[in-house]
């Protein structure tokens, strides 16, 4: 008789004590660009001062059960790290007092996408799940204007990123020729995709053809103006560009002695009469930039946009 009570008044209790500690993820998906560095955080009850010795937290790659961070009874126990996360991973110390298990991954790569797990015992123990995903623009296009004879062209675009894009092509009213388009997709290192898109088109010469990187699963674009005009011969070309550079210069010389001049102007006017630069905001601003929280309410904006994307 005395058993089944204990047991049930154990179970009641042991449930009750476990339902106190609760971890949470303020942000579960964090979208990050390859190369930069992110912070994943967690956060987990605590009353009063933190008790190191009581504390175990551990962060694991969920999806591919690769460990990438142990801290034990307050110890922290690299043994077992995974390779691919050697050198990168800090936990950030300072944090765990106010109750935040905050992780950083440096240098982030493709490959470091996934679902990651937070653990943390202390006293009753719980996790949740972050997803991270990593993204790499399509910043850069490569473009290639040649003729082929008979007012006939071959216009093509090629970029690296990721994930995939779609390479959309237009003419100078925004018509859509990709249909005449041929893409292919080949893989560069580290995962990327070299995307390489060739248009072949008849039309006269001094014409503009728009070639755009769709990036659909993380909704960016990345467009190129390709001019027919600059793939006239070499020795015209060069000539017209010396022009142009000399017409620069000569632009850029007025222009400063112009904005000199104004200046001193502008400084007299407002002797006196000072508003107070904000640069420290600015400089603040810049080195946030540095390291993406996924908290940031920059990321927050563009993760709703992304779920509804998932969701559909
Ligand atoms: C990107 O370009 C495509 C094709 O022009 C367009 O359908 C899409 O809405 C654009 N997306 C964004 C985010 O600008
Ligand atoms: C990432 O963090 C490391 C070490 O904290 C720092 O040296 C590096 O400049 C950071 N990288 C970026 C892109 O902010």
């Amino acid at each position: 008789m005395g058993r089944p009570l204990f047991l049930y008044v154990f179970l009641f209790y042991w449930h009750f004590l476990n339902a106190l500690f609760t971890v949470e993820a303020p942000q579960s998906l964090c979208i990050v660009e390859r190369g930069n560095n992110v912070t994943m955080e967690c956060t987990f009850p605590v009353n009063g001062k933190l008790e190191f010795r009581d504390l175990s937290v551990s962060w694991d790659k969920k999806d591919e059960l690769k460990q990438v961070y142990v801290l034990r009874k307050g110890e922290e126990d690299l043994k077992n790290q995974h390779n691919d996360f050697k050198g990168r991973i800090k936990l950030l110390k300072e944090n765990l007092n106010l109750g935040q298990s905050v992780l950083q991954i440096t240098d982030v790569k493709l490959r470091d996408a996934g679902i990651y797990r937070c653990v943390v015992a202390y006293g009753g123990a719980d996790y949740k799940t972050i997803h991270l995903k990593v993204k790499a623009p399509y910043r850069i296009i490569n473009q290639g204007v040649e003729s082929t004879g008979h007012n006939e062209w071959k216009l093509t675009c090629q970029s690296e990123g990721y994930p995939a894009a779609e390479v959309i092509w237009q003419n100078r009213n925004y018509e859509d020729l990709t249909y005449k388009a041929n893409t292919k997709f080949e893989t560069a290192n580290d995962q990327l995709y070299r995307v390489t898109s060739t248009l072949t088109i008849k039309s006269g010469i001094d014409d503009i053809f728009y070639c755009i990187f769709w990036n659909k699963e993380l909704q960016e674009n990345t467009t190129a103006i390709l001019h027919l005009a600059d793939s006239t011969e070499g020795i015209l070309q060069t000539k017209s560009r010396r022009f142009v550079g000399a017409t620069l210069i000569a632009t850029a010389f007025v222009g400063s002695v112009l904005l000199f001049l104004l200046c001193i102007r502008k400084a007299r006017a407002n002797k006196g009469n000072r508003t107070p630069v904000a640069s420290p905001s600015i400089a603040k601003l810049a080195k946030d930039k540095d390291t993406h929280n996924c908290r940031d309410a920059f990321f927050e904006d563009r993760e709703l946009k992304y779920m509804q994307i998932e969701k559909t």
